[in-house]
């Protein structure tokens, strides 16, 4: 969606702030021989007392209120009876609806103890993030996100899973503008607008340039070697630097 209105930001704002804080909470309380199932109650809890629902449920009808995806996957994870592990690569993401408008965050943490490569998909796909941030203004070709997200990946020496892209979000979890690329598209000529809310988030792994489907039809997998991880925010498009409403 575009922002119109003074209610708009303010509503956007109240639900960027309620995803981001069940993110926080949710990351703070995982603790290793939890499942991923009691972990989602937590969220689900907490989106009850913010008065607010989770969107891929209304959305998809996903069979859970967060997204939770454990080392090989990469997104999508169904919440269920895997038991978190020490050493685990633990992605949450969550979306949600209050009065009719949409916000989507995710975070990626290790569940120590970590390592060093684990520390640095983590910390190099959070500087992605905030290197797409800030080159995602108005006015500015779009195909700068990817642009931004890719040269990190280079420099740190990751790879970036290209079928999961960020998008355009608001009215509904997904809208347009659609399908924004992880990694650079020369031939995408979309610019971005003054008072545009989209997500961004960017996922990088240690082997897999795709993931695939899994027999639950939701899980999105890389190899089964692959480390991947994703941090998400939503926000506005302004002519100077994005306003972040994802924030707890
Ligand atoms: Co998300
Ligand atoms: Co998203």
């Amino acid at each position: 969606m575009t922002i119109e209105t003074d209610n708009d930001f303010q509503q956007l704002k109240q639900i960027g702030n309620i995803v981001a804080t069940v993110l926080k909470e949710m990351m703070q309380q995982t603790e290793p021989g939890m499942s991923t199932l009691d972990l989602d109650l937590i969220g689900k809890k907490l989106l009850e007392k913010y008065d607010a629902v989770s969107a891929p449920k209304i959305s998809y009808g996903f069979p859970g209120y967060t997204c939770i995806s454990i080392n090989e996957e990469a997104a999508h994870g169904i919440p269920g009876n895997r038991i978190i592990q020490p050493g685990d690569i633990v992605n949450i993401d969550v979306s949600a609806e209050k009065n009719g408008y949409f916000a989507d965050t995710g975070g990626s943490f290790v569940v120590p103890p970590s390592n060093h490569l684990k520390d640095k998909l983590i910390h190099s796909t959070r500087l992605a993030l905030n290197e797409a941030c800030h080159v995602a203004r108005a006015n500015q070709p779009l195909n700068g996100i990817g642009k931004a997200i890719q040269r990190v990946a280079k420099q740190k020496r990751f790879k970036i899973i290209k079928n999961l892209c960020s998008h355009g979000v608001g009215r509904s979890l997904h809208e347009d503008p659609k399908e924004i690329p992880g990694y650079f598209e020369p031939n995408d000529r979309r610019i971005l607008r003054q008072g545009q809310v989209i997500t961004i988030e960017p996922f990088l792994a240690t082997r897999s340039r795709f993931v695939t489907e899994a027999d639950d039809g939701w899980t999105l997998k890389g190899d089964h070697n692959n480390l991947s991880a994703q941090f998400e925010h939503t926000m506005v498009i302004t002519k100077k630097k994005s306003i972040l409403l994802t924030v707890a």
